[in-house]
């Protein structure tokens, strides 16, 4: 479906509205303490407004440059402009990196002008240069800004993945490059490579665990796995951005948590969790505008740069602020569907280029896409598919010999159809988006309550990381 390039009267205003608040939100900080909370909430607003008016600037641009994609689940499979996530990159980089002073106001204010301040009482020193500093959380600054670069880096990558088109085995390890900078700095300022054993455990393994350098095979592993995870479970109008939305909310939701009113402050992971939302407030505001143009039936794709770029925000809050594991309870999802699809990355089964449902044009419904054997599977496989389509786990067809010639694409899109029928695109998505909220509330609820029938504590109460 085409649409003009131009924002209608209502939209423009709406969004000149929503971008006047936000400045005047910003502005009026500046009279106070500069509160970054807020100031995060008000850039938001104005990321909202920026993607929105420029994705739908850019949209012939984009197909003129040859970003375009086919609409595969739609009758007449019309061409619209791909790789929009690249628009949201950009803005939500910019307005990172114009925040930068926000969180470190009140520290720039005090390193700058002296100890004597009015609100800010930290202990100063004279230095041979005539100025004062303070302990200018430099560290925390480095984890900003390589969180920062972290991001820069995957979107750079993700941009040449859109225009090239690079192979999966290639691709995978993309995100391996966007994870250097926030790893060091994670060795460098935090280092922290133990980890708690659970009760059941400690008998033979002790209270706590040094992992070492498997500390940080297991991060960059969260760093690749979270922008592929995403990336896989796509095909349909929405659903990429869907649910990083869903997982996006729902990690304020468990950051919010450690914040004050419900927690005493200071709680000791109180800033990584601030850390935490000013990265995730700004990817809510540029993700709902991506969605609105990205919902059935799409007026534009978000291309792989949208998978990566959302998937490493993802990884970036969740190392550099200490919760890697609560966030791999968020991707039960996409956890699933990888395994699910092992089969088919490591090629036991055939993969096509294009695992998405496949699209009934007499019904106007999405059904479950096959992959088909142009040999027939060996034994063993041909036993293990039997076995799948016996636990409603995959179907197959087979020919008069009883060999067997198709068999479903292994990916959650498709196992939903079979368990549920076929149904509509958008169904489908809200199916997805569902699948999503139930099990990150599921995960988050295990995080903090029955977390303590196997760890002693949980560190919404206690302060220590898990
Ligand atoms: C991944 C999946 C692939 C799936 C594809 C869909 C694996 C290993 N790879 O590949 O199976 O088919 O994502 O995004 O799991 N498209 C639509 N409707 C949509 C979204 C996308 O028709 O709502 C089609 C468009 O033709 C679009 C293309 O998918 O141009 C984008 O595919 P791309 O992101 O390049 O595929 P991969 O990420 O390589
Ligand atoms: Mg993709």
């Amino acid at each position: 479906m085409t649409q003009s390039a131009t924002l209608s009267r209502r939209e423009t205003w709406s969004l000149l509205v929503l971008v006047g608040a936000s400045l005047g939100v910003i502005v009026n900080t500046f009279q106070g303490d500069g509160e970054p909370l807020i100031v995060s909430i008000a850039f938001s607003g104005i990321a909202y407004a920026a993607t929105f008016s420029l994705i739908r600037w850019l949209g012939p641009v984009f197909m003129k440059a040859g970003l375009k994609g086919k609409d595969m689940a739609k009758a007449r499979k019309p061409e619209i402009p791909e790789t929009m996530g690249a628009v949201c990159a950009v803005v939500y980089l910019l307005l990172l990196i114009i925040f930068i002073p926000f969180p470190f106001y009140k520290d720039i204010v005090a390193a700058t002008s002296g100890g004597g301040n009015r609100d800010v009482v930290l202990q100063a020193q004279q230095v041979e240069t005539g100025r004062y500093l303070h302990r200018f959380p430099h560290s925390k600054l480095a984890s900003y800004l390589s969180g920062l670069l972290s991001l820069q880096s995957i979107v750079i990558l993700g941009i040449g993945d859109d225009l090239l088109d690079i192979r999966w085995r290639h691709k995978v390890l993309i995100p391996a490059f966007g994870a250097i900078p926030m790893l060091i700095v994670y060795f460098v300022d935090f280092g922290v490579t133990q980890v708690v054993v659970p009760l059941p455990l400690q008998r033979y393994l002790g209270p706590i665990v040094d992992l070492g350098w498997l500390y940080y095979v297991y991060m960059a592993a969260v760093a690749i796995f979270c922008p592929n995870g995403i990336n896989m479970l796509a095909g349909i109008n929405g659903v990429e951005v869907a649910q990083s939305l869903v997982i996006a909310l729902l990690l304020i939701v468990n950051d919010s948590l450690y914040l004050a009113p419900f927690t005493p402050y200071p709680h000791p992971a109180t800033d990584s969790h601030l850390f935490s939302i000013y990265f995730l407030l700004p990817f809510v505001g540029v993700s709902l505008a991506l969605l609105y143009h990205n919902w059935y039936p799409s007026k534009v794709f978000v291309g792989d740069t949208y998978c990566y770029f959302a998937g490493m925000v993802f990884a970036v809050v969740g190392i550099l602020g200490h919760f890697s594991k609560t966030l791999l309870l968020l991707f039960i999802p996409q956890i699933f569907n990888f395994l699910y699809s092992t089969p088919q990355l490591f090629r036991i089964i055939p993969c096509p280029r294009h695992r998405l449902p496949k699209f009934n044009a007499s019904t106007g419904l999405l059904d479950a896409s096959v992959t088909e054997w142009a040999v027939p599977p060996p034994r063993p496989v041909a036993m293990a598919l039997e076995l799948l389509h016996r636990l409603r786990l995959a179907r197959v067809t087979k020919n008069e010999k009883g060999e067997i010639m198709e068999s479903t694409n292994l990916t959650i899109l498709n196992l939903w159809l079979l368990w549920m029928g076929p149904m509509k695109e958008e169904k489908l998505a809200w199916s997805m988006v569902a699948v999503q909220t139930v099990c990150g509330l599921l995960g988050l609820f295990v995080r903090h309550r029955l977390a303590l029938l196997v760890f002693r504590e949980d560190n919404l109460a206690f302060g220590s990381h898990m």
